[in-house]
């Protein structure tokens, strides 16, 4: 194996350079642990260092967190709980080595500096951030865990428990300013001067006075409030807690066992260590834990869609339609692409409207300090806006969100196939045309897909990928390589009615709807729903998503699949009317009124177990059908796509792995039994198969 740490001197400071031969990126794996504490040791035995500098030579950044390879195969071991000790134990005792030096050190951060690579930073004397390229941060929970090497020791107490806490408990990652502000770096300067500075500073620490100057200045940068708080911590502790519960309803084990920690550090650093290494060691044999990293390893998956095929450049994009949908996608084309973007909207008030929506969107994170005012202006002015586009001779990508008509798609796209280049790739967020369909006239179709954006479109991270019969693999690549620069999760489905998160969603909202409809209480499908883990109600979003859209998906899927949808009275009027409203208690009603001729049955008294299911297996059942029918290749995409385009709880690993967690075979069972009185939820020839199989996994 090749060395992945050397050490450069310069005069009387050591600089520990970490530099993984055998990797792109520096990750803090037992290797890499095990030759840092080697040099660690050396330079404290050196008498000729009287300072130290930890630095990497990559440029990929500093170092990323703990090796989630390694993780990974730590939580699947016979025993993860005493090896995940174990893994911590050996962070930790890195860390302290590092602390107790005897001479300063300081870290200088450039890129990533998360998780593992953070909580070497904190051991540091001082650390020093690049501008523009350093994220630092303690991300673990995120992945169900928790900072184990240290860093829920010592975070809070460089920072405050006020500040700490919600950083790892939201896993916030800081940027160098950011990271100035609140006192978890020391100093920022540009890329290429950090070497440079992290040296001065090594050297002024050898200074008396100096460190103690650098906590005084840290100390002071704390809002006054929270310096305050550090002698109520009992308050900041019951408020996160409750911020935790009212987020998470208790399911993410990992943000209550921080604050248990966290609460009971003491200034004794190896009793806190070894809570902090038992805490690790419990957290990594959860499935919430195993289901969020392999979450993660999912989301690099997606990243490899495009099988090797390179995409082409795109410098420029034409957006087609600003309304709802077009609006919502030029946000992350200009806020995280970063592209020049022209947006082209024939309806005067709907493009003010896009503009304003857009300009907003900025001006909340110049609020919350994400942008500066000045990078916010020049975001915006990345757009160009207009009635007619004079830009289509220079764009490399047009997304067309023009509203959902055949015809009129044929149209728009008819008039820009002879104005942008040969090159240029014509991308649809159509929801429910096939693209084959779409590009059926066009002279060439290669380059015709779909790129359909889940609403709202700066918020939701999925973004479905559907080639067309004719589209070609470039096509392909180029879509899922900006989806990826919009900070979007890409997954290729296929070209089918629906497509597929869609096609499994709606079944669920209209089996929601076939419960009020067989008289269940709204509030209590809600609750099931809720307590199930998602994010809003089926029939809340029946609103959000408005009415006439899930129409419209209703009304091409029962052209294809009637057979096995529910059948709600209401979703067989022309017009279904906007039939769930608040009472004043605030609790969601039906407006019976408002449909003709539905009468109000009494409740049938379901057990919540029976309405929770109904409103999971259903999915399960098309989710079933959907991968039987190939639209995506495997179980782990589909479970991608559910997480990121519906919200479905992604504690629970998604659809098909909450499936496996049950069972199929009791999955299969109990649709079985549930159908007596709903045919519909008759179990499907794919998850009979499954079933028959053992597993998805
Ligand atoms: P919308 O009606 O809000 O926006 C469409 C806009 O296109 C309108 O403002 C219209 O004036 C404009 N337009 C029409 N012809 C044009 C032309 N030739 N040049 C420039 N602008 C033109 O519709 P929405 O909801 O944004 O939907 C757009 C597309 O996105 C549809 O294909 C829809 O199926 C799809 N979609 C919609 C979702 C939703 O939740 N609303 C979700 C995902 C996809």
């Amino acid at each position: 194996m090749a060395a992945k740490t050397r050490i450069e001197k310069q005069g009387p400071v050591a600089h520990l350079i970490l530099d993984d031969a055998d990797e792109k990126l520096n990750t803090l794996g037992k290797a890499m642990i095990g030759e840092m504490a080697a040099q660690v040791a050396a330079l404290k035995a050196d008498a000729s260092v009287q300072a130290v500098v930890i630095r990497s030579a990559k440029a990929s950044g500093f170092l990323a967190g703990a090796n989630l390879v390694e993780l990974q195969a730590l939580s699947a071991s016979n025993d993860p709980v005493k090896d995940g000790y174990e893994a911590a134990k050996a962070g930790q005792a890195l860390m302290n080595a590092i602390e107790d030096l005897g001479k300063p050190t300081v870290a200088a951060v450039h890129g990533p500096a998360l998780g593992g690579g953070c909580e070497v930073t904190l051991a540091c004397t001082a650390r020093v951030a690049a501008l523009d390229s350093a994220k630092i941060g303690l991300p673990e929970v995120q992945l169900g865990i928790l900072p184990g090497f240290g860093g829920s020791y010592r975070l809070p107490r460089l920072l405050t428990h006020a500040t700490a806490l919600p950083l790892i408990l939201n896993s916030t990652n800081l940027d160098a300013r950011r990271a100035f502000k609140a006192g978890l770096v020391d100093d920022v300067c540009p890329a290429q001067r950090l070497p440079e500075v992290a040296q001065a500073l090594a050297l002024e620490l050898l200074k008396p006075g100096v460190r103690e100057r650098l906590a005084a200045a840290r100390g002071a940068k704390q809002p006054l409030l929270n310096r305050l708080l550090e002698l109520a911590k009992g308050l900041v502790f019951s408020r996160a807690r409750q911020g935790v519960l009212a987020k998470t309803h208790g399911a993410y084990p990992a943000s209550l066992k921080v604050l248990e920690l966290v609460q009971a550090h003491t200034p004794d650093r190896a009793a806190s260590l070894e809570r902090e290494a038992h805490g690790l060691g419990e957290l990594l044999a959860t499935d919430v834990s195993r289901n969020l990293v392999r979450l993660f390893f999912l989301g690099q998956d997606a990243k490899k869609q495009a099988g090797g095929v390179k995409g082409a450049a795109v410098a420029r994009v034409t957006v087609l339609g600003a309304g709802f949908m077009g609006s919502g996608i030029a946000i992350p084309l200009v806020t995280k692409a970063k592209l020049p973007t022209a947006l082209k909207e024939s309806n005067l008030e709907v493009l003010g409207k896009a503009l304003k929506k857009i300009r907003d969107h900025l001006g909340k994170s110049v609020a919350k300090r994400r942008l500066t005012p000045t990078e916010a202006a020049r975001q915006f002015n990345l757009l160009s806006p207009g009635a007619e586009s004079t830009d289509l001779a220079r764009t490399d990508l047009v997304i067309e969100a023009v509203p959902e008509i055949l015809d009129l798609k044929h149209k728009v796209f008819a008039e820009l196939e002879d104005k942008v280049p040969v090159t240029a790739i014509l991308a649809s967020n159509t929801s429910t045309l096939p693209i084959t369909d779409i590009a059926a006239p066009a002279r060439h179709p290669e380059r015709f897909v779909g790129m359909h954006f889940f609403s709202p479109a700066e918020v939701m991270p999925l973004v479905e990928v559907i080639p067309g019969a004719r589209t070609s693999p470039q096509a392909v690549a180029t879509v899922v390589e900006l989806a990826l620069k919009m900070g979007k999760i890409p997954v290729v489905v296929k070209d089918s009615p629906g497509f597929l998160v869609n096609r499994i969603l709606l079944p669920y909202i209209l089996e929601a709807v076939q419960l009020v409809d067989e008289g269940v209480p709204v509030d209590k499908v809600e609750r099931a729903a809720l307590g199930f883990g998602m994010p809003v109600g089926p029939l809340k979003l029946i609103g959000e998503v408005g009415v006439p859209v899930i129409q419209h998906v209703f009304s091409i899927l029962q052209k294809h699949y009637s057979d096995h949808l529910p059948q709600p009275v209401w979703f067989r009027k022309a017009e279904f009317p906007d039939a769930f409203v608040r009472d004043a208690a605030g609790k969601l009603r039906v407006q019976a009124t408002l449909i003709e001729g539905w009468v109000a049955k009494p409740d049938p008294g379901y057990p919540d177990a029976d309405v929770q299911d109904r409103l999971f297996l259903v999915m399960l059942n098309e989710g079933a059908r959907a991968l039987a029918e190939g639209l995506v290749p495997e179980p782990g995409l589909l479970d991608l796509a559910m997480i990121y385009g519906t919200g479905f709880p992604p504690y629970r690993g998604g659809l098909l792995r909450e499936a496996d967690r049950r069972g199929l075979a009791a999955c299969r069972d109990r649709l079985q039994a549930l159908s007596a009185g709903a045919p519909w939820l008759k179990p499907s020839a794919g998850l009979v198969a499954a079933a028959l199989k053992g597993s998805y996994y």
